[in-house]
């Protein structure tokens, strides 16, 4: 079982640091916290005790041990320590390299990834100080968790609120939730659908959710790739430490992926792209006009997926997605073969429960090697088997294995 040591200092959001302990916890790690003295004034150590199951330390001079000596051993043991919430006054120390509590000493011994969830009043977090400090830590290899805006405790308005503890949650697992086995890859993934013009009110578009692209863009970002999520629009939320790029229409949509052709390890092409688009984009609103219907004429949009085919490298690795009413196996088998790529991944409109809006899909893989039936899954389940077959075919190329 991985070890999180969660540090928690004299901040009024001190108190959703028992959410915090308790959702690692839930998430299968075994949870040591350490708090400030200045810490207990806002929330008992006995709560983290009844819900990590370990003696919350905070005394660096307390006789009451086991073994070794304990800022040390807690410091090893460590797999992933987050400060949350970090108050100014820690950051400041650690930045300065001040070691005088349990907090601060065992930071100064921890090797493992370091994560500082700083949590202030506004104009504390702007104070060019803390601002400082907070870029040295960066520079010394912290990862400082952008505090959010908002309501603060005190009444004022601004940033330096902690983030919600599913977010930050989400961040240590990025850290030790998952294999790594997508370090230093680049992925560039297309999701959401794209939108056409007809006038300046009116615009033709379909009905993809973007929520299959997003969890891609997830799972990608979890086992360690650069993901940069070329969006449609959607209404949701671009999964963390993921680089989004918003675009409108298909030419747009293209326009960002063929900038990035050259720097780009793997395509995941998950957006619902126009093939058609009008003719001609009225400069005016178009009227109603009596006893006259207007025609919209229609032509064909660039085709993303092929068009990246065509001047693709070996060692680039290219998915895309396929959705028909029709002969689906069929068509999607003809796609590979016809636009160059690695893989297809043929999702069905006739199955309950699978393609544009759910949160569960039916997938087929499509390779020339064959195809494979996959599981009806959620779709970030869904995605991370994707990834295992894509990681897996680019280890057989290149004969490492990951
Ligand atoms: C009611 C109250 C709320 C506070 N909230 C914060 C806060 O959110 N962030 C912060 O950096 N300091 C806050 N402080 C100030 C710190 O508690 C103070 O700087 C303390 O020395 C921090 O000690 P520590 O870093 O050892 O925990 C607060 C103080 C009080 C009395």
């Amino acid at each position: 079982m991985k070890n999180v040591l969660l540090i928690v200092t004299g901040s009024i959001a001190a108190y959703k640091a028992a959410d915090l302990a308790h959702g690692f916890r839930k998430a299968g790690f075994n949870v040591n916290v350490i708090m400030t003295r200045n810490a207990a004034f806002f929330i008992n150590p006995i709560t983290f005790e009844t819900l990590t199951g370990n003696k919350c330390v905070m005394d660096t001079f307390d006789r009451d041990f086991d073994f070794e000596v304990e800022h040390i051993s807690l410091a090893k043991a460590a797999d992933l320590c987050m400060v949350a919430p970090a108050s100014a006054d820690i950051i400041g120390k650690i930045a300065n390299g001040i070691a005088d509590d349990m907090a601060s000493t065992t930071i100064m011994a921890v090797k493992c990834p370091k994560l500082i969830a700083p949590a202030m009043n506004t104009a504390m977090y702007e104070n060019p100080i803390v601002q400082d400090n907070m870029k040295k830590l960066k520079s010394y290899g912290y990862e400082i968790i952008e505090p959010a805006r908002g309501l603060l405790a005190c009444g004022d308005e601004g940033k330096g609120k902690l983030p919600p503890v599913e977010e930050l949650i989400e961040c240590g697992l990025r850290h030790i939730g998952h294999i790594k086995d997508m370090a230093g890859k680049r992925v560039l993934i297309t999701a959401g659908p794209t939108a056409e013009r007809i006038d300046p009110v009116r615009f033709i578009t379909n009905h993809s959710s973007g929520k299959m692209g997003y969890a891609l863009a997830d799972a990608a970002a979890d086992r360690g790739a650069y993901v940069t999520l070329v969006s449609g629009r959607t209404a949701l939320k671009a999964p963390l430490g993921v680089d989004r790029v918003d675009v409108f229409s298909a030419s747009e949509m293209a326009e960002e992926v063929f900038k990035r052709q050259k720097d780009t390890d793997i395509f995941i092409f998950a957006a619902a792209v126009a093939d058609f688009r009008p003719a001609e984009i009225s400069k005016s609103k178009i009227k109603k006009k009596d006893g006259e219907t207007p025609v919209i004429h229609l032509e064909r949009t660039v085709d993303i997926l092929e068009t990246v085919g065509l001047k693709r490298t070996e060692k680039q690795y290219i998915c895309g997605f396929a959705m028909e009413t029709e002969d689906l196996i069929e068509n999607a088998a003809k796609k590979l073969k016809k636009k160059n790529a690695d893989m297809i991944c043929a999702n069905s409109l006739r199955d309950e429960g699978a393609g544009f809006i759910s949160d569960t899909n039916r997938i087929t893989l499509i390779k020339k090697d064959g195809n494979r039936e996959l599981p009806f899954l959620s779709k970030r389940e869904l995605s991370d088997l994707i990834f295992d077959e894509i990681v897996s075919d680019i280890s057989q190329r290149t004969g490492v294995s990951s």
